[in-house]
């Protein structure tokens, strides 16, 4: 069958636009002109209803922020993501939440690098994204268990976009400006970040978690190097091994490797 080049061109067009869509992350879009937390925000909306999968709460008026730790998460009007995705792995057994984890992280990651044209973009377990030294974004998965399965996930992503200028006490933060040196586009930034999460959600939901622990463990920040913690309160400096399956440290120190979770382990820096 002949087919013009026009047609063609047509075509290539329009593979194009359906790659760089997301099939239903964010399809259904919750925008406030401000929010506490979009974390809060979409946990209020699943104890109403049961909102499509790939649901996003999004702001960017973020007011009172949520990290890890108990700690803030600081975002400057208008210039960076602060948003929140509904999913259902319903299919994901507790002892396995790690693994969403894993998969939110390897996505953001992946955006990261391919906006910023960079490879040195780590994952600090459990979830931070960093380049280099420095903190790009951050994670905040809120899971809710049904019997021993995961019935559902509220996954917060903080992103630096366009901001330059952060607060003294934030530890080494860094935007996708600061590294590119150009004013990005927030809602191109936004579509292609909904593309790599929905992939590696994707990737997850098909089972492919022996790729994902692989892709992880790659971009594991600090693996195999040696890095000062906080462990029980006392400073040690030990070497990363791993991660393991249920999503604790492997550390290793006098030769002895030794698992910890989030309660009992802190990177000093
Ligand atoms: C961290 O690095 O400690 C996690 C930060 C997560 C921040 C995001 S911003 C959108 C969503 N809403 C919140 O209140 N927190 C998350």
């Amino acid at each position: 069958m002949f087919i013009s080049p026009q047609r063609r061109k047509d075509a290539e067009k329009i593979e194009l636009i359906i790659k760089s869509m997301a099939l239903f992350t964010g399809t259904n879009l919750v925008e406030l002109d401000s929010s506490e937390s979009t974390n809060n925000y979409a946990l209020n909306l699943l104890r109403k209803k049961q909102p499509f999968e790939g649901t996003i709460v999004r702001t960017f008026r973020q007011t009172l922020g949520r990290g890890q730790r108990e700690k803030q998460w600081e975002s400057e009007d208008f210039s960076n993501l602060t948003f929140s995705v509904i999913y259902y792995p319903v299919f994901l057994s507790v002892s396995m939440q790690f693994q969403l984890s894993k998969a939110i992280a390897l996505g953001v990651a992946d955006f990261v690098k391919s906006t910023a044209k960079i490879e040195d973009v780590k994952i600090k377990w459990p979830n931070d994204i960093y380049v280099g030294e420095k903190k790009i974004a951050g994670i905040l998965i809120e899971n809710t268990v049904s019997g021993n399965k995961i019935s559902s996930a509220v996954i917060g992503i903080g992103l630096n976009v366009n901001q330059t200028n952060f607060n003294k006490e934030i530890p080494n933060p860094v935007s996708l400006k600061m590294i590119t040196g150009k004013k990005l586009d927030l809602e191109n930034c936004f579509q292609e970040l909904c593309v790599s999460l929905e992939a590696r959600y994707m990737q997850l939901k098909a089972a492919k978690q022996n790729v994902i622990d692989e892709h992880y463990h790659k971009a594991l920040y600090g693996l195999n190097k040696e890095r000062e913690f906080i462990i029980d309160n006392k400073n040690t400096i030990a070497e990363i091994v791993g991660v393991d399956d249920l999503g604790r440290l492997k550390l290793e120190a006098n030769g002895i490797v030794t698992v910890y979770d989030l309660h009992h382990v802190v990177f000093k820096i």
